[in-house]
């Protein structure tokens, strides 16, 4: 009983705010709104009181069935009846028609030609076709613009039998012909002139029988379609499309005077025509009701009280002008029909709990790969040992992304499964127009999702098993990590052969792209290159010790580090990368990496410890102090490493020579002392080197000193690092050059281990 009073109330209560929102005024208080059926919005009112001015005067006289407005029609005035008005600029009314009659012998009988002027208004160019019917007719046009500009254009229909147009009723010539109204310059027809003719000599007398008379209108698209009887059109008017617009003035022009502004408060203006054509006003998205009224004018919308888009479980919340669908405690999403709905929470445990065994079982797979690897090298079965890979990636990884994935079920906020739809939307079927990048690992393309999200979607080389490895990699490495310097990912695609990645998208390209290409690049100052390289430090570093087991990343180098609008370091691209179990600090794995970038311990020794990315990252820092790719071939055969060029520098003292020419050179000292880092980062043996906690601090404590110190200056001396042009020319010539920012790790070497 009780819940059946509560639906009753919940039914009265819609109904109120419904009436309420269907009697929002149309016009001034105490003015007629109406007047017989048809609603007369303000500005149009039907007494000068009512009425904004003069233009938007409508007469509502007793006597006539119609509101009308005067119109001069060549000689007298003409009352044009309004059969709606429209708020967002358009006004229908009822337009004479013209004819021309003949008797048998084809005698004219009763011309009537149209010459209308308007005042106010303008007549629709593209709301409107000019027609003309008849079986031996020509319908002429003439139009003028408020300027006097002169348009004429024409039609000829004609037919013999009075069943010619039995057999094809389209208006194209046979009994009817139609034509476009002619655009003027600035689209505002005020004057048309229309008349019926005779084609040349005829003078009708021939299809008198079955046509007495043509006939020539404009009509509103889509109002009239030819049909044979029309050949004797007893209609005297069409409707026809006008526009309206307040003033001659643009928005701008107008806002500057507020006693003329009509828009209110909930309300936006928008230019009508190209200049001097007027504007309009139109309620903000979600708001309702007449823009001009400046008291209960556009009011929000309570979309909750009407059809929306939440789903059933979810609680509809009306907000000024939009609204949200709260999911219901322990499930998350936005609640919407249309969009992720109300999914269950899982909690941390749980999802911990999920992350571990997929964790646990990336690496028994790996484990085994690797002891099927070593199988197929000693027995120098190479090509079977490629074909068991292969099988062992489409039966194991494949499947284990998809248990994984599928037990995430879209729940968390790392990994949400996309359907093939949604993404084929995003990137309009993976249109070649989006392909952000293509390179080694596959294609990867920009995608706007249903929310707005710009995202980055990564699609591997169909066909191409070795690739699911990285994939699977990649998605366990990511669910671990959140750190604002690292991309995210919000999911994949298990819909295809290969699972697709989706992540954010960062706008501006790899550091890589910054430094080397010369055009287009944007010029990095110091500063910027120094908290890059703070920013990349702390993400190895948090990899390193921070997270809850130790991750390697594995491919540090330019074109991993992403930089999004604000020039904000993104650390990408896990494919390669390893979670070191806890009571371990090196793994033996395949050696792995780009060359350039690869620790020479690890290539030798195949004993993956941290300080491999610590090496990296020295390569990186080194590239950013010289404006130098890792590798190329431009410079001496024995200095085209970087890394080893960077370290006998360094040694002979050479530092200010290899130094990018583009860098403010005002701060050497700190210039030194990041060369320096540089410089542990690439010592040979591995425990020589920093750690990558140490590095991050470093560099942070400089970059601190670098704020407090630089302050006001700062702004010059980028300046003046954006004049000085960057001379560096022996750093062109790519060898390793790198188109897909996202890709999981190009030019990498793969031997096998533990020779
Ligand atoms: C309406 O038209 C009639 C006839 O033309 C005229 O007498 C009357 O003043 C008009 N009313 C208004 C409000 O213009
Ligand atoms: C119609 O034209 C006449 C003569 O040009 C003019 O005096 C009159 O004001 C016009 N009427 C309208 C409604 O434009
Ligand atoms: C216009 O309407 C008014 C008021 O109904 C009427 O008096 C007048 O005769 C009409 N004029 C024409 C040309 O129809
Ligand atoms: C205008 O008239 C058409 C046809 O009668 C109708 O469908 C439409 O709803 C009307 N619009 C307004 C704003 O009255
Ligand atoms: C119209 O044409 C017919 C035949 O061509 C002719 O007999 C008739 O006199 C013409 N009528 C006029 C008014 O010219
Ligand atoms: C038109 O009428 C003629 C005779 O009246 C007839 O022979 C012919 O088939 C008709 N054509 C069509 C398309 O109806
Ligand atoms: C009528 O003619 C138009 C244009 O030639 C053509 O596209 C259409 O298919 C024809 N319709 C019929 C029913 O013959
Ligand atoms: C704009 O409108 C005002 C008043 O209605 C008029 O005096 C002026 O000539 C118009 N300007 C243009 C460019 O049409
Ligand atoms: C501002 O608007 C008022 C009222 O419409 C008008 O009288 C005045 O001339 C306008 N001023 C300017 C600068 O357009
Ligand atoms: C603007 O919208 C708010 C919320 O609906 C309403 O309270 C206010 O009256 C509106 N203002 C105008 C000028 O219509």
């Amino acid at each position: 009983m009780a819940a059946y009073i509560k639906q009753l109330l919940l039914i009265a209560v819609v109904a109120v705010l419904y009436t309420k929102a269907s009697t929002q005024p149309m016009s001034l208080p105490n003015c007629p709104s109406k007047c017989g059926s048809v609603t007369i919005p303000y500005p149009f009112g039907t007494t000068k009181d009512c009425s904004l001015d003069n233009t938007f005067l409508i007469n509502c006289s007793q006597t006539s069935l119609l509101p009308f407005f005067q119109a001069n029609n060549s000689v007298y005035n003409y009352n044009i009846s309004v059969l709606n008005i429209s708020l967002n600029g358009e006004l229908r009314v009822a337009w004479p028609i013209a004819s021309d009659c003949y008797n048998e012998k084809g005698k004219p009988e009763n011309e009537i030609n149209q010459e209308i002027s308007l005042t106010y208004f303008h007549i629709s160019p593209t709301r409107n076709k000019f027609i003309a019917v008849g079986c031996d007719i020509f319908g002429a046009l003439d139009a003028f613009d408020s300027w006097g500009n002169h348009y004429a254009t024409g039609c000829v229909a004609y037919c013999n039998k009075p069943n010619d147009t039995e057999a094809n009723q389209s208006c194209s010539g046979i009994g009817c012909c139609e034509i476009s109204i002619p655009q003027g310059h600035h689209q505002l027809l005020t004057k048309v002139v229309y008349i019926a003719n005779t084609i040349l000599d005829n003078n009708h007398s021939s299809v008198h029988d079955f046509n007495p008379c043509g006939y020539a209108f404009l009509v509103e698209k889509g109002y009239y379609s030819f049909k044979p009887t029309d050949l004797s059109l007893k209609k005297k008017e069409f409707p026809v499309v006008l526009n309206w617009a307040l003033g001659n003035q643009t928005c701008q022009q107008s806002k500057k005077n507020h006693s003329s502004y009509a828009c209110n408060a909930n309300s936006t203006c928008h230019n009508v025509g190209k200049s001097d054509g007027g504007y309009i006003c139109r309620c903000f998205n979600g708001y309702r009701g007449n823009p001009y009224l400046h008291h209960d004018g556009c009011q929000d919308i309570n979309e909750c009280m009407e059809p929306n888009d939440c789903v059933k479980k979810a609680t509809c919340v009306n907000l000024l002008g939009s609204y949200q669908c709260l999911c219901p405690a322990g499930s998350e999403g936005d609640g919407k029909k249309k969009g992720t709905r109300c999914t269950k929470k899982l909690s941390t445990k749980q999802r911990k709990d999920i992350i571990l065994i997929i964790a646990l079982s990336v690496s028994l797979s790996l484990v085994a790969l690797l002891v099927g690897s070593f199988y197929a090298y000693f027995a120098l079965k190479k090509r079977k040992l490629i074909k068991l890979k292969e099988q062992f990636f489409q039966q194991n990884g494949g499947l284990l992304l998809q248990q994984q994935i599928g037990r995430h079920g879209g729940s968390t906020e790392t990994a949400k499964v996309f359907t093939l739809g949604e993404l084929n939307e995003a990137t309009n079927n993976f249109d070649e127009g989006k392909i952000l990048g293509q390179g080694g690992q596959g294609t990867v393309y920009k995608g706007v999702l249903q929310d707005k999200r710009i995202v980055a979607i990564k699609k591997s080389k169909i066909n191409d098993p070795d690739q699911i490895e990285p994939f699977i990699n990649e998605v366990v490495i990511l669910s671990q990590i959140n750190h604002r310097n690292v991309v995210k990912l919000f999911g994949c695609c298990l819909e295809t052969e290969v699972p697709l990645l989706v992540y954010e998208f960062i706008p501006n390209g790899t550091v890589h792209k910054h430094l080397h290409d010369k055009y287009q690049s944007i010029k990095l100052t110091w500063k910027t290159r120094l908290r890059i390289a703070k920013e990349t430090a702390g993400v190895l570093a948090y990899l390193h010790s921070a997270a809850s087991t130790p991750i390697i990343h594995r491919d540090v180098k330019s074109t991993n580090i992403l930089l999004d609008s604000n020039l904000t370091a993104k650390v990408s691209d896990f494919g390669a990368s390893r979670i070191v179990p806890l009571d371990h600090s090196q793994i033996n794995t395949l050696v792995q990496g780009t060359l350039g970038y690869l620790d020479p311990e690890y290539l030798l020794t195949s004993q993956l410890t941290e300080k491999s990315d610590v090496y990296s990252f020295g390569v990186v820092l080194a590239e950013l102090l010289t404006g130098m790719k890792a590798l190329s071939s431009d410079r001496l055969e024995v200095d085209r490493n970087l890394a080893a060029y960077f370290g006998s520098s360094m040694k002979a003292g050479r530092l200010l020579h290899i130094l990018d020419k583009s860098i403010d050179m005002a701060n050497i000292e700190q210039l030194e002392e990041v060369a320096q880092i540089a410089e542990r980062c690439l010592r040979v043996k591995g425990e020589d080197r920093p750690t990558m906690k140490e590095v991050a601090m470093e560099l942070e404590g400089i970059l601190v000193i670098e704020e407090h110190c630089l302050g006001s200056d700062n702004l010059s001396s980028e300046e003046t690092e954006n004049l000085l042009k960057n001379v560096e020319d022996g750093i062109s010539g790519s060898s390793i050059n790198s188109s897909d920012p996202y890709s999981l790790n190009q030019m990498s070497m793969s031997t096998f281990g533990g020779r």
